[in-house]
């Protein structure tokens, strides 16, 4: 049986950790692998239901999404989890309950995470602050306790979603959690398949309605992963309907 393994994205709201996930995620699925992905906000809508941001509901939160990630290493599986787990002690908690644990710190700046503010809730936070009136927001009026020895770092301000992608990878073949299959030499930029027409035209549908030439908009609107998101940036921006900018220009 292969061996699982937990991939633990934990950083700031808006540091990437859900773009990285899916990235990660979709290579390993490619290679064959079960791969179950816990993103935070889904998690919330479902398994954690009516939870608060308190830490008490925090660390329930935590808890369960460790306990779940558990089952799926232990049968052999990948699970990916990516919700901002502020607390060390409660990431170090899931560590030994899993074993095979791999801690993804996405480190970015707040105030980058901020800047780019793609919910708007940092602006709510500030303002509610401002107001009196506490949101308890995670790096704002809420503790984020940075990990002090994670397996892996991406400096997700600096790298881009292929190269952080693509560490990941690579440090989970050192650490023995990959066979051959994952070819990480030629990172992510390796696969030229066909896309369907079809799927172009959503493509371009999608990004002419958003306005958005933005891989994370046509993973949300077409419910493909981000390869394949980056895949049709790239086909668009050759038919020149989108302007793909520096930090996600890809290899042709
Ligand atoms: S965790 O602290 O329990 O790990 P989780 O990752 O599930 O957090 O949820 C974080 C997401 O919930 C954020 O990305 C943001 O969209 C939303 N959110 C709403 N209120 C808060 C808050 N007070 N603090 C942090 N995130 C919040």
């Amino acid at each position: 049986m292969l061996k699982g393994f937990t991939l633990w994205f934990t950083g700031l709201s808006g540091s990437g950790k859900s773009t990285l996930a899916h990235a990660v995620a979709e290579e390993l699925a490619r290679a064959g692998r079960l791969v179950d992905l816990l993103d935070g906000d889904v998690v919330r809508q479902q398994l954690s239901k009516g939870l608060s941001f308190s830490k008490e509901d925090r660390d329930t939160n935590i808890r369960r999404i460790g306990f779940v990630a558990a089952l799926v290493t232990r049968h052999g599986g990948v699970a990916i989890t990516a919700a901002i787990s502020p607390y060390r002690a409660l990431r170090d908690e899931n560590r030994k309950l899993i074993g095979n644990f791999v801690e993804v710190y996405c480190k970015c700046p707040l105030a980058k995470c901020e800047e780019r503010d793609v919910k708007g809730l940092y602006k709510k936070a500030r303002q509610a602050v401002a107001d009196g009136k506490p949101m308890h927001f995670t790096g704002v009026d809420d503790p984020y306790e940075e990990p002090l020895q994670p397996e892996i770092v991406v400096e997700t301000d600096q790298a881009s979603v292929e190269a952080g992608a693509a560490k990941i990878l690579k440090r989970l073949h050192e650490l023995g959690y990959l066979d051959e299959k994952v070819d990480v030499s030629s990172g992510l930029n390796a696969h030229h398949e066909h896309l369907p027409a079809e799927l172009i035209a959503k493509a371009e549908v999608a990004v002419r309605k958003t306005g958005r030439a933005h891989s994370q908009a046509l993973m949300d609107e077409l419910h493909v992963g981000f390869v394949t998101a980056s895949r049709l940036l790239d086909i668009l921006a050759d038919k020149g309907v989108v302007v793909v900018s520096e930090n996600v220009k890809r290899k042709t």
